[in-house]
């Protein structure tokens, strides 16, 4: 099993046995994060955003920085020559020249694919439009493991936009490799694209779709909540049609199981307030915080210094 060079793309490029291994690599980073301070001394990272971000951005800078590495990038791209008509595949040949690996955000599906073509250090897809969250996915699945203990076996519930969330995507496609049952909790215009649901069928994974999200709730050991995502609508009227269609707040606890964990890739806006975040359930924060010790793994992995 060896990471080195390699580009992280989509997360079924990954098998069981890798996305174990990612994870056991976290775990260890988690517990001596100081034995890995300065293990990327010299390496360099460029961190290419064409759409904004918080987590996923300073994350992989912090965790780069912390095994010793520097940063160069962009999180405009007004301050680059694209600006002068550059070309993205000029724009990555050039960067590629630059530094050791590439972390690239953009609007467009299979953008950051193409990038990698263009490439000739390994690129991470930091979110491509709709499509993929391919490192969200391994922090989410470090911070279900972590706080439940297993991966396998679990009832998930996708509740939000499942049509432009590309976390969602991400995830159910790696949890098939760990049986189990899906809920998928949204309006019919924010439904599951049918390519996933075909695949469920096709793995002969147990699913169900639902617009209440009480019906269903009391079942799931896992609660994956998204905000609509209000940048993928063409049609503002469309947008405005589903715009706070769910609203948790702390009475979410009267419908949930004691044991059943809440997530949220974040950023939220009006899906959840506030006074959710006193429930013990509520993991979005650590879960948001893990993303230090997954990207130093899949940094120190990629890179070639973590075996
Ligand atoms: N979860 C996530 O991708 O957050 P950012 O958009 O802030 O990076």
């Amino acid at each position: 099993m060896n990471f080195e060079g390699r580009h992280i793309l989509a997360i079924a490029d990954f098998s069981k046995e890798e996305l174990l291994k990612i994870l056991s690599a976290a775990e260890e980073i988690d517990s001596s994060q100081y034995k890995y301070s300065g293990m990327l001394h010299g390496k360099i990272l460029a961190t290419l955003f064409f759409e904004p971000s918080t987590r996923t951005r300073m994350s992989f800078q912090a965790a780069m920085q912390r095994m010793g590495g520097s940063i160069i990038g962009f999180s405009q791209v007004s301050t680059t020559s694209l600006q002068k008509g550059e070309s993205l595949p000029d724009t990555i040949k050039i960067i590629s020249g630059y530094c050791d690996a590439i972390v690239m955000r953009h609007p467009e599906t299979g953008s950051v694919a193409k990038a990698a073509g263009d490439a000739t250090v390994p690129v991470i897809n930091a979110g491509d439009g709709p499509n993929e969250h391919p490192t969200q996915t391994i922090l989410d699945l470090y911070t279900i493991q972590k706080e439940l203990g297993t991966l396998e076996g679990l009832k998930v519930g996708f509740v939000g936009d499942l049509k432009y969330g590309r976390t969602v995507h991400s995830l159910a496609t790696a949890l098939l490799h760990f049986n189990p049952e899906f809920y998928f909790i949204s309006p019919k215009s924010l439904a599951m694209p049918q390519k996933y649901l075909e695949e469920l069928d096709k793995k002969g994974i147990k699913y169900s779709q639902e617009e209440d999200l009480f019906k269903v709730s009391k079942e799931l050991d896992v609660l994956y909540v998204t905000r609509v995502q209000k940048e993928r609508f063409v049609n503002p009227e469309e947008y405005a049609k589903v715009k706070g269609v769910y609203k948790l707040d702390k009475t979410l606890v009267q419908h949930i199981k004691p044991e059943c964990k809440i997530l949220h890739p974040l950023p939220r806006v009006d899906e959840m307030n506030p006074d959710l975040d006193s429930l013990e359930q509520s993991i979005y924060f650590k879960q948001a915080h893990n993303g230090i010790p997954v990207r130093m793994a899949l940094l120190g992995l990629v890179l070639g210094k973590i075996k």
